[in-house]
């Protein structure tokens, strides 16, 4: 298994890209299977273990998948099936996103109780009671949840919670069902707007993606269409924070600072200095951070996918910030491995109190999620000595070449096979 080996302590200086969103390229790949035309989809992360993952879903529900650098070319083999395998799905929670394409199309889908990132209970309650609304049943439940309609009908739906993965799992199956749905309580992403803009291309009539009621015009056939994925908001974050404390000047190119406010707005509170410009985002920072507390919140709120790496962000403050978790439960594993550089973090349930310390120094660490594996690199890069990461596994499903990229800012990364 991989690990990372950082020498902390350097300043990141120099230009970074930011990748294609893996939140968005993943819907925009499944509702692919709206469609029997040929879509391209590019500006993928195809280097990203969820995004292989997800076109091997394609694949193993019939479609054919080409990825050629960063585009995905799918086509139809023929039919489809509706049934997804449980292999795939328990390696990425978002295959339940197939559920809402195929149901529309077929009238039946069956999909196993998907297992994903080890945070919270991650239930998928809201995807199932939109689909029950728009007229499915669910007629058995042994591991596998099926789901079964002669036809679903458009109509009026309200989420109880702004749910990223239901808004768009019921987006597609609103796409390919004739009538108009309404989505009330929707999720307001980024990744959201982008899926909408994908599915008007496929033919489907959506406005409101992106804000709170989302109308969906849906049509019983659906047509092909090219789409450039939006770039990654997380991922650009995830530097931006990485600068703020290891310090220097960075730029970011192909990066969106739309999608950031909330976290522009806290870095500049830091004492950061940052620039914005049309597809750039630039932050200098010279000196410790102050102390800024947040709370995560759906977009347009500080995104959860942040909060691991703004409290190792706070570590290093001059003061006290209180780091609270409103969106999913379980969200503070990366304190025990921060405390084990030197942080001082007192996690109780849904808060951290981060108590900043002048510095941290390198130790062997564990990454045990994606964002806190994030969390441990940007403590890795600021602290004095060697960090050894290991479990690069989790960092690596959602930052494509990070090594390669950080080094490009002067960072001193290195992956040991
Ligand atoms: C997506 C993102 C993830 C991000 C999250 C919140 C993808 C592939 N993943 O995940 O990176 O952290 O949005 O911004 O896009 N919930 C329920 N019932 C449901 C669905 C969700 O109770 O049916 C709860 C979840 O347990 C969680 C919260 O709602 O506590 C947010 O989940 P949701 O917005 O659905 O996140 P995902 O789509 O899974």
């Amino acid at each position: 298994m991989d690990r990372l080996v950082v020498e902390g302590g350097r300043p990141l200086e120099g230009t970074i890209g930011i990748s294609g969103s893996k939140n968005a390229a993943l819907p925009i790949l499944i509702a692919t299977l709206l469609t029997d035309e040929p879509c391209v989809v590019e500006n993928c992360p195809t280097a990203l273990r969820d995004i292989k993952t997800t076109v091997r879903l394609l694949e193993s529900l019939g479609k054919r998948a080409t990825v050629d650098g960063s585009s995905v070319r799918v086509e139809s083999t023929g039919s489809l099936k509706t049934q997804a395998p449980y292999e795939i799905v328990k390696q990425m929670r978002a295959s339940v996103l197939a559920a809402g394409p195929l149901l529309a199309r077929f009238g039946l889908v069956r999909v196993p109780i998907p297992g994903g990132c080890a945070i919270g209970l991650r239930p998928i309650d809201i995807h199932l009671k939109g689909f029950e609304a728009l007229g499915a049943r669910r007629i058995a439940d042994q591991g596998d949840i099926i789901m079964s309609a002669a036809r679903l009908n458009a109509g009026p739906l309200r989420l109880r919670f702004p749910s990223v993965g239901a808004t768009e799992n019921l987006m597609m199956a609103a796409a390919a069902t004739p009538g108009r749905t309404t989505i009330s309580g929707a999720a307001r992403e980024p990744e959201i707007a982008d899926l909408g803009a994908f599915l008007t291309k496929l033919g489907a009539k959506v406005s409101g993606a992106g804000t709170s009621t989302v109308v969906v015009e849906g049509r019983a056939r659906l047509k092909g269409a090219r789409h450039a994925v939006i770039p990654d908001r997380i991922e650009a974050g995830t530097f931006l924070i990485a600068a703020a404390a290891a310090r220097g000047r960075l730029r970011l190119t192909r990066a969106d600072p739309a999608h950031l406010e909330a976290v522009i707005d806290a870095l500049r509170r830091t004492g950061a200095a940052v620039k914005t410009g049309r597809g750039w985002i630039e932050i200098r920072m010279e000196k410790r951070p102050k102390p800024v507390s947040i709370r995560t919140a759906p977009y347009p709120g500080f995104p959860t996918d942040l909060q691991a790496p703004w409290t190792a962000l706070m570590t290093l403050a001059t003061g006290f910030a209180k780091v609270r978790e409103t969106v999913f439960e379980n969200r503070f594993m990366h304190a025990a491995e921060l405390a084990r550089m030197g942080a001082q973090i007192a996690a109780s349930g849904a808060t951290a109190v981060v108590a900043g310390v002048e510095r941290l120094s390198g130790a062997p660490i564990m990454a045990s999620d994606l964002r806190a594996g994030a969390a441990l690199l940007i403590a890795a890069l600021a602290a004095k000595g060697r960090t050894v990461i290991s479990r690069v596994y989790h960092i690596d499903r959602g930052y494509e070449a990070v090594e390669k990229k950080l080094a490009r800012a002067g960072a001193r990364v290195e992956r040991q096979k």
